[in-house]
Formats: structure tokens, C-alpha cells, sequence
């Protein structure tokens, strides 16, 4: 399998890109089921949306799912991804918030709440567009290095680095949760199309050991190689490629070396 790479000057094409790829999906299905990540990198094609939204893009039949979520918050502190979600994407777009299905982050017996999750996701019909981030540890969703790739919904430790990269997005609490729950990597494998948003100088490495290093459970970004439909999108300095001629490049990754691991 491939990666789909597609690299642009800055974030601001990124997000348009990203904006694209979810407008065709709702075209093409207007009732379909689009993943929604966190973390800073897609927050600007949210608000992108919000203005597609406005000028009639019909986004009232679309199902939206959460990818991953903190575990130990109180539901209603806006530092949960569910509410940072809410506010961010739901209801700037005029949506209704019975469109998103939530994760908890106080459910009681988290094994529980996972299972549900999965039959949730497949009582939807799947997901037909998944909207990624990358963290600087090459994790996707909370699944950090290491995640087997057969993982499903679950409960996980956060890896230091993740907790550090990000304290700074929290407005409310004073520390970043330990635990969270995600969707495993064959949870996010299962949806038909992925999109990967990427920016920045400090996504440059995972995304360089992605594209041409192996495919690991060390590197939990690199299993969307298995993937048919995955498309990584960049800007320059995510991409740190000296043939980089902008303002867009469209090419196909080479194929990674497959591992016997993950
Ligand atoms: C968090 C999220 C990930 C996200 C990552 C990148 O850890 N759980 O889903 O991809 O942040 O965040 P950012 O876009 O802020 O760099």
C-alpha cells in the first residue's frame, strides 16, 4: 500500500485541502459518518467549515464520531475533546449535538464503555471519512508508540511527550490526564478514507520516518501504509523536502518497507 501525499506552501492550504476532501465526502453521501480529530492542526479547516457551512454547504444529515478523548475529566470541562469539539466544530457549523457520537471521560468501567464504542461505530455503518493529526512521537489518535496494530477502542497511558506537547491547548485544567481513550489503529484502519493533517517543523521527523522508514508499531503513523485510501496532507515544513517547488505538489509516497512487527 501507498500514502497519498499531498504538500502545500502553509497551514492555511492545509486546511483548505482538508476543508475539500470533507466537502466531496458530504456531496457524495450526505448522511456519511466523518471522524473528528483534536489538537490544534485541524481547527482552522473547522472554522473553514463553519463558513461552507453558512454559504449552504448541508452538513444537518452528517454523523460525526470522536476519535479519542481524556479520561479522568469532568464532562463538563471545556479541556475535554468532547467539548472542545462542541465549540469548535458542533456548533459554530449550526450542527445539533446529538450529530457527534461522544466517548466519556468518566465512564466507570472504561472496557465497557470501549465495546460500546466499537458497536456504535459499526451500528453507523463505519466511518467514511477519518480526520488525523499526527503527534511528534508519530502517534495517531492516543495511540502512542508501541500500539499494536490490531488495537481497538481502549483505554491508554499517555507518553510524556504528548502530555508536554499538550498542556499548552488546555484552558481550564492545570495538568494533562494520564489515561485517555482512543480508537485503536485497526479501529482507525476500518474507516474507508483517512485524511492526515500535518504542520509545522516539529511534525518533520515523524512524517520523514513515515514516508521512508519502516512500517513499526514504533511508529504508530506508519500502519495507515496498510491503508487504501490515506491521504497525508502537509505543509513545507512538515514535509522538510528540499524539492519542494509550492505552492502544491501532489504525489504518491514511496511504498515502506513492510516489518514483520505491529
Ligand atoms: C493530540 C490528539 C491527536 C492529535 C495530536 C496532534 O494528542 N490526541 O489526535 O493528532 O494531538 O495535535 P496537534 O495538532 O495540536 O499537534
Amino acid at each position: 500500500m501507498t500514502i497519498n501525499l499531498y504538500v502545500t506552501d502553509h497551514h492555511g492550504l492545509v486546511a483548505e485541502a482538508l476543508v475539500a476532501r470533507v466537502r466531496d465526502a458530504i456531496l457524495t453521501k450526505p448522511d456519511a459518518v466523518i471522524g473528528l480529530a483534536t489538537g490544534r492542526t485541524p481547527m482552522l479547516a473547522y472554522q473553514l467549515l463553519g463558513q461552507e457551512a453558512r454559504a449552504g454547504l448541508d452538513l444537518t444529515r452528517a454523523r460525526f464520531v470522536m476519535l479519542d478523548e481524556y479520561l479522568g475529566l469532568d464532562p463538563s470541562s471545556p479541556d475535554s475533546y468532547a467539548n472542545v469539539l462542541r465549540e469548535n466544530f458542533i456548533r459554530p457549523l449550526g450542527l445539533d449535538d446529538e450529530q457527534m457520537l461522544t466517548l466519556r471521560t468518566d465512564a466507570a468501567d472504561v472496557v465497557a464503555e470501549a465495546a460500546e464504542y466499537e458497536q456504535s461505530l459499526n451500528a453507523l455503518g463505519g466511518v467514511d471519512l477519518q480526520i488525523l493529526g499526527v503527534g511528534r512521537n508519530g502517534h495517531i489518535g492516543f495511540n502512542e508508540p508501541g500500539s499494536p496494530f490490531d488495537s481497538c477502542t481502549r483505554r491508554v497511558r499517555l507518553a510524556d511527550m504528548t502530555r508536554l506537547d499538550n498542556a499548552p491547548t488546555l484552558v481550564y485544567e492545570t495538568a494533562v490526564p494520564e489515561h485517555a481513550i482512543t480508537q485503536g489503529i485497526a479501529t482507525i484502519l476500518r474507516a474507508r478514507r483517512i485524511a492526515v493533517v500535518a504542520t509545522g517543523a516539529s511534525k518533520a521527523t515523524a512524517i520523514a520516518r513515515c514516508l521512508t522508514g519502516e512500517v513499526s508499531s514504533d511508529l504508530p503513523i506508519s500502519a495507515l501504509h496498510r491503508h487504501p485510501q490515506c491521504e497525508l496532507i502537509i505543509d513545507r515544513a512538515a514535509s522538510n523536502d528540499p524539492d519542494f517547488s509550492g505552492p502544491i505538489m501532489r504525489r504518491t509516497s514511496a511504498h515502506a518497507p513492510v516489518s514483520a512487527r505491529g
